[in-house]
């Protein structure tokens, strides 16, 4: 299998600046080195060059909608390239907006191969805000929602028909934070939410267990991996740091079993923020993570 590595640099939907270097971050922690370590042949497709960051406050409820939508479709155009090219696309981020243009084009991909796809969101924010609910105003808290069709025109329809996914579709682990509005939104639609008392309390074995049901070798799996998933205790280098998220065992747990479906089929690896990081410690964080999404384990195992 090849692996592409698209960078996309940029923090233009979320309130803390500093995503703009996540891409740089994973490579330099040794990220294209560790897959190719595990005998996957990797090709680094470089950066996107979308807008800079004017770093505006919200109109109409939305931060720099007008360059979302440009970075999200050239997110979208390189991550469909990458499909259509039997490649197995990871998107480095820049912050978790552009998981929509990443799982439109997933998405198009699966209705075209005649694939089921399931979308495993790791996450400590639920990301289903919209303009009217949203306390920020900020992009990268709505990807959800719009990928749903609930959102501006100009995301919703991006490339194509809305709503792009089911919400039956979706699997989000990790939850800890969802906002006021955002809870009726999320309870609405019917988006399935392991929230962090679910793992407490049945364990995160378990939880896998049932977000990966019904995962057969008709499945496309995407994994939209926010770094914010993770306990910031282990993981201080991302904006929207969140008290009581994984830990490093629960984390790697979550990424071994998802490997041992072997269906994995695209990836984002969103939100790293170095300016808030100890020495790149969460972007090695995250590079040993996704060793063990692509397979990485203790013992030889059959
Ligand atoms: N719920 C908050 C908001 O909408 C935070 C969203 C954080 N999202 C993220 N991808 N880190 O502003
Ligand atoms: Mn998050
Ligand atoms: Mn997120
Ligand atoms: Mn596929």
């Amino acid at each position: 299998r090849t692996l592409a590595l698209i960078g996309a640099p940029t923090d233009i939907g979320a309130g803390h600046r500093g995503a703009v270097m996540g891409p740089e971050a994973l490579r330099v922690a040794g990220l294209g080195e560790a897959l190719h370590e595990r005998g996957l042949e990797v090709i680094d497709t470089g950066n996107l060059a979308g807008p800079a960051n004017p770093w505006l406050p919200p109109t109409e409820g939305y931060r720099h909608l007008e360059q979302v939508v440009e970075w999200n479709r050239l997110v979208m155009e390189a991550v469909q390239a990458e499909l259509g090219k039997g490649r197995l696309p990871v998107l480095l981020g820049g912050d978790h907006c552009l998981a929509l243009g990443s799982i439109k084009a997933v998405a198009r991909h699966c209705r075209d191969t005649g694939k089921k796809l399931r979308i495993l969101w790791l996450d400590a924010h639920a990301d289903f805000n919209t303009s009217d609910v949203t306390p920020s105003g900020n992009v990268h808290g709505m990807p959800v929602a719009c990928l749903c069709g609930v959102g501006p025109k100009s995301l919703t329809h991006l490339g194509g028909d809305s709503p792009a996914i089911d919400p039956g579709v979706l699997r989000q682990i990790g939850i800890r934070s969802v906002d006021q509005g955002e809870k009726r939104l999320v309870k609405e639609y019917g988006v399935d939410i392991y929230d962090m008392r679910y793992i407490d309390e049945i364990g995160m074995k378990r939880v896998m267990e049932e977000a990966l049901e019904g995962i057969d070798d008709q499945t496309h799996v995407h994994v939209s991996f926010d770094v914010d998933f993770l306990d910031p205790s282990i993981a201080p280098g991302v904006g929207t740091t969140v008290p009581g998220g994984p830990n490093y065992r629960e984390a790697q747990l979550v990424m071994e079993m998802i490997a041992d479906t072997g269906r994995l089929g695209s990836l984002d690896i969103m939100e790293l923020n170095p300016a808030y990081d100890d020495h790149n410690r969460t972007g090695k964080l995250a590079v040993d993570l996704v060793e063990s999404l692509f397979g990485k384990s203790t013992l030889m195992r059959d």
